[in-house]
């Protein structure tokens, strides 16, 4: 158990905390939390709701469907996160509402969001929030262009991509900093034992023992699968001069039909 302070503190809004324990409790993410990396805690707008059956939704003024969350549960709960974290003295803490209207989450987005001690992270239900509520928020993030049921979720898949970076989180078999999007490549393929499965080998390179060729071999399959499945990522690349010329040696195969 580390003594000193948590690297990052994620105070969470919902309506459904127990779905957390997905995080909280289970593989690496759940390992961090153990470790006091990571800290969590959660504030359910409806024990901030005034009246009798706890209501924390409401229909939209102008009519149509779906139910709205009210401000004031959802405003209470902000400041009272709000509150816990100045306390705690966390630097450049933001509250961050998840929505598919938000910026996307990209690889960049989460380094950038590495610089924050303390997240207040609000999950909506329902059709949304009221629009008022945004006075209390920093940043919309949305995790693609698609709606989920709620923002939980959206908020695990942030949190997750944000504690496998920070340090003492994975080992070195597990590093990060291999992971796709790191280098604005997609990952080079992987093997594993056994050396043939069903009648395929795994490339003759990746048992000579010669790293300076194991580099370059990962280096031009980085590309080679970039190239195919995401051009766009390479038209946002500045490539190195070992890049180009492995590309366009990619390129040529292409050509000549052999990928
Ligand atoms: N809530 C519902 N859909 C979402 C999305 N795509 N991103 C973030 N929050 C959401």
């Amino acid at each position: 158990m580390r003594a000193s302070k948590a690297l990052l503190t994620f105070d969470v809004v919902t309506l459904m905390p127990e779905m957390f324990l997905a995080i909280s409790d289970y593989g690496v993410t759940g390992r961090a939390f153990k470790e006091n990396i990571v800290n969590l805690n959660l504030w359910n707008p409806r024990e901030f709701s005034m009246d009798l059956h706890k209501t924390v939704d409401d229909r939209t003024y102008g009519g149509g469907p779906g139910m709205l969350m009210t401000a004031d549960p959802l405003v209470k709960s902000i400041e009272a996160a709000k509150k816990r974290q100045d306390k705690l003295g966390l630097k450049n803490s933001k509250v961050i509402h998840m929505t598919p209207r938000g910026k996307l989450l990209s690889h960049n987005e989460i380094k950038r969001l590495l610089s924050c001690e303390g997240l207040v992270i609000i999950t909506s239900r329902y059709e949304g929030i009221d629009e008022r509520v945004n006075n209390w928020v920093d940043e919309e993030v949305s995790i693609g262009d698609y709606v989920l049921s709620g923002g939980e979720l959206p908020a695990m898949t942030m949190m997750d991509c944000l504690i496998r970076q920070l340090p003492g989180v994975l080992n070195d078999d597990e590093s990060a900093t291999q992971d796709s999007f790191v280098n604005g490549l997609l990952d080079h393929s992987h093997f594993t034992r056994p050396e043939i499965f069903k009648k395929m080998k795994v490339p003759e390179v990746l048992l000579s023992g010669d790293h300076e060729k194991i580099r370059l071999w990962r280096l031009k399959e980085s590309l080679k699968l970039t190239w195919i499945k995401r051009p766009d990522l390479l038209a946002k690349k500045l490539l190195t001069k070992e890049e180009a010329r492995l590309l366009e040696e990619i390129q040529i195969e292409q050509e000549q039909g052999s990928i």
